[in-house]
């Protein structure tokens, strides 16, 4: 497997935990920053930090343009058509709830149909669940075969007249399924269904074009990709944006305000009520430019091996361990879920981290999901660029000890 070699430009993989070297495999959940985007942060406040956009002053001027150089950098990183296209927000749960909130109330009405998947992260579940519980609208699901991809042999009577929205993740945070969601948006765009995709896994570690996706809107997060925390990304297509009312309300998204009535700014910044998050936006230009550094191709193909190396070391374990989702790599993101039989997966996560190895267990706010897969919860690693092959033989070995360690009761 190539290394990246980016290992050394993030200062936390020097820590030490339980006196063992840090082993982190939880990226899925949130990614570590390489020292330049927190320089970046650090520096911003040394040195330019002023509220935005109001001021007719230098400090003001600066602040600015670093949150508005990060939009247009975003903008380029997804090929979007136009930095106007790309709201910021605070996560991709809050992008998600902005389209809910502020196209649903305008467009669902009474008896529409929203068509999610089993396979969704809640954040892509209740916002929709919401606004059909206001409007009386309903919720329709696609099903997922065995191997945890899309059955999509019934999309066409799916997506009907009555369908106004469809919405679907681009990476499962759990099986790790990298969905066809260009053959879905074509789908849903050809029935005049608004195509949402929840791109929170899949920005930061799939190359993302919404032009040649055709995709009406596109949710993520800058924390899961090298950037800081408090940041989310929307992008959505001019003529939806330009269309769709405010979501909240408040200083920075308004033109004239009248005792009686307002107008508002033009998109984006009619979505970006109150002072936005300036400083972590800086900082997330940062970020983009370092993943433009590496190329995402290189992001897609490094993940690709190092899942494949630790799918393969996982199966030589002598155990009947259960690992979620499709086995072709073409298909699969850096995500690896997994059952180890009569082990809870709280114990195994624990019993990791007495060695170093930071993976998660639960239900990765994906419930459903863990009812068709018939478990309450599973334990999960998940890889990014820092990563490399060692990570993955100390998740082995720690695998293997834990095997030991709860031995015959594990049988
Ligand atoms: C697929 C998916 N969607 C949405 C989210 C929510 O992201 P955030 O918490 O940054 O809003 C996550 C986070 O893990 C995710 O994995």
């Amino acid at each position: 497997m190539k290394d990246m070699s980016v290992r050394s430009d993030f200062p936390i993989m020097d820590r030490l935990i339980h006196d063992k070297p840090l082993t982190y495999l939880d990226s899925a959940a949130t990614s570590q920053k390489p020292a330049v985007v927190i320089d970046a942060l650090a520096d911003f406040y040394r040195n330019n930090n002023a509220n935005v956009h109001r001021g007719i002053y230098t400090l003001s001027e600066e602040s600015t343009l670093a949150y508005e150089t990060a939009r247009v950098k975003v903008a380029n990183f997804i090929n979007a058509g136009s930095e106007e296209q790309i709201i910021f927000t605070r996560n991709t749960t809050e992008s998600l709830n902005l389209i809910a909130y502020a196209w649903g109330r305008d467009n669902i009405k009474e008896g529409d149909e929203i068509l999610i998947t089993p396979m969704e992260h809640h954040s892509n579940m209740i916002p929709w669940m919401l606004l059909c519980k206001e409007i009386g609208c309903k919720l329709k699901y696609i099903s997922i075969n065995e191997d945890g991809t899309l059955d999509l042999s019934n999309l066409d009577e799916l997506i009907s007249e009555n369908t106004k929205i469809v919405s679907l993740t681009h990476m499962s945070n759990v099986l790790g399924t990298i969905n066809p969601i260009k053959q879905i948006i074509e789908k849903a765009n050809k029935a005049g269904a608004l195509s949402v995709i929840d791109g929170a896994q899949g920005a930061p570690h799939l190359p993302v074009d919404v032009i040649d996706l055709d995709v009406d809107l596109y949710a993520f997060s800058a924390h899961k990709m090298l950037g800081p925390t408090g940041v989310g990304v929307l992008y959505g297509k001019e003529k939806i944006l330009s269309a769709m009312s405010p979501f909240l309300g408040g200083g920075e998204m308004i033109d004239e305000v009248y005792e009686d009535r307002f107008t508002t700014k033009e998109a984006p910044w009619k979505f970006e009520a109150g002072t936005p998050n300036f400083a972590d936006v800086a900082a997330f230009g940062v970020a983009i430019d370092y993943l433009d550094d590496i190329g995402m191709d290189n992001v897609r193909q490094h993940e690709i091996d190092i899942t494949q190396y630790a799918l393969d070391q996982v199966r030589k374990i002598d155990r009947d361990i259960t690992v979620f989702g499709p086995k072709n790599l073409d298909i699969r993101g850096g995500v690896l879920a997994f059952d180890f039989p009569g082990v809870h997966p709280h114990d195994v996560a624990q019993m990791m981290d007495w060695d170093g190895v930071q993976i998660r267990a639960g239900h990765h706010c994906a419930q459903p999901l863990m009812r068709r897969l018939g478990v309450s919860a599973t334990a999960r690693a998940s890889f990014y660029i820092y990563n490399n092959q060692e990570d993955v033989d100390r998740f082995i070995d720690s695998l293997k000890k834990g095997g030991e360690f709860f031995g015959d009761a594990s049988r």
